[in-house]
């Protein structure tokens, strides 16, 4: 997966290119302290590094015979709800009964009910809830995951929340924070109270403790508008905080384009964007990252923008949108929509789920994640296939039998 600049993602034909992107059987990879030594065919592999090598044993390296089947890298997921605290199930039987999701969110379901919940967890509830989710999506393969908060809607429980996503990060996994205090307006306060709020208080106090590393705002009628989504975003700027955006998710409203303007890392969901703002959001940088599970749960078409971007060379990744809605934390599930839904390639589909987030990430990671070189991190998994394929075809089922993250077999 290492073709070319691994900091940079591919985008159309390149994402599917086989003779560019896998090894051919018969490789193996040489791992110390964390990170890949050096990736070679076997034989030469251990006659430089194991010379005193005999029946499989050698007192200079350890060996792991993967049975040839294949290794890809630790997954990236760019776009979770991680952590939040209650209950929403009951919500699919006013879907089905024909309310809309923003029908819903009015009745005092949605994002309301889900901040209601979790401003009344504690901190070490919020952690606990914390490493359940992440043992579900080290089960999936993923060594590297963003977390969002947007739970807690006030100084305080924005706040909490984000302690709880730092104080995670550990063995298993990357866990990179990002602040979505402008998730939906509280019901305690009028909307310019909050926004007042949002930038001269959480803002400033997130970014001070280094708390974040991206903004994140719901930008969608009904919730923040353009202009309160660019004042936000600008004022994050000015405290170096760098965006990441949620646009486009039930109508066109604007939002990919305003993301392309505002040069954000990535503008997620972009379900109705037009093919205008996708062309901008590609020429400014601006990653465009579907999250099929959403749709998919939502009961709605998981639309056509996925096969528009492969057509027109525009950068796009997958991600799997973890919230009270959609509650999986899989990308072999969310890539299994993606190919066998919407028929795209499965090499295709890990890319967008490994090299191509990764590119939105690695600005606050020590070396490039989401692909497999010499002197890059040690974190890949190990199929239970010899096809690659295979990563995304058992859904409801991990394709994984090994996950290794810095070099460590991590324990689901
Ligand atoms: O990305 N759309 C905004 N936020 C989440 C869902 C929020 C919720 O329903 O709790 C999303 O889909
Ligand atoms: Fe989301």
């Amino acid at each position: 997966m290492s073709h070319g600049d691994v900091s940079k993602p591919l985008s159309g034909m390149e994402m599917s290119e086989r003779e560019n992107l896998l090894l051919e059987p018969g490789y193996s990879i040489l791992v110390s302290e964390g990170s890949i030594i050096k990736i070679s065919p076997e034989q030469e592999l251990l006659e430089e590094y194991a010379p005193d090598m005999e029946d499989g044993k050698s007192a200079q390296i350890k060996l792991l015979d993967v049975d040839g089947n294949a290794i890809i890298p630790g997954l990236v997921d760019c776009h979770t709800h991680l952590l939040w605290s209650g209950d929403r199930s009951d919500e699919i039987r006013l879907r089905q009964n024909g309310l809309s999701y923003q029908e819903i969110s009015k009745q005092g379901g949605g994002i309301t009910k889900t901040v209601e919940a979790t401003r009344n967890a504690s901190q070490e509830k919020l952690e606990s809830i914390g490493r359940s989710n992440l043992s579900q999506s080290s089960n999936y393969g993923t060594t590297t995951i963003e977390a969002k908060s947007g739970y807690g809607l006030s100084v305080e429980s924005e706040i909490k929340i984000l302690k709880a996503t730092n104080s995670l990060s550990g063995d298993n996994q990357n866990i990179l924070p990002t602040w979505l205090g402008a998730h939906d307006f509280p019901k305690d306060k009028k909307v310019d109270e909050y926004m007042d709020e949002l930038i001269n208080e959480q803002l400033p106090l997130i970014a001070e403790k280094g708390l974040a590393k991206w903004i994140d705002v719901f930008c969608e009628p009904g919730w923040f508008n353009l202009e309160q989504t660019e004042t936000l975003v600008k004022s994050a700027y000015k405290f170096g905080l760098k965006s990441r955006l949620h646009v486009d998710e039930f109508v066109d409203s604007g939002g990919l384009s305003l993301a392309a303007e505002l040069k954000s890392c990535s503008a997620d969901h972009v379900g109705f964007s037009n093919d205008d703002s996708r062309d901008k959001a590609n020429k400014s940088g601006t990653m465009q990252v579907f999250l099929p599970g959403t749709p998919y749960v939502l009961g709605k078409h998981l639309g056509n923008g996925i096969i528009d971007c492969i057509e027109n060379n525009w950068i796009f990744s997958l991600a799997t949108d973890f919230n009270p809605n959609c509650q999986s934390l899989s990308l072999p599930f969310v890539s299994s929509l993606a190919t066998h839904r919407i028929g795209i390639d499965p090499l295709t589909a890990l890319v967008a789920c490994t090299r191509n987030p990764a590119s939105t990430l690695n600005s606050e990671m020590k070396s490039c994640v989401g692909s497999l070189y010499d002197g890059g991190p040690a974190d890949f998994n190990i199929l239970n296939s010899r096809y690659v394929d295979y990563w995304c075809q058992t859904p409801g089922v991990s394709p994984i039998s090994k996950t290794y993250f810095s070099g460590n077999i991590v324990k689901p």
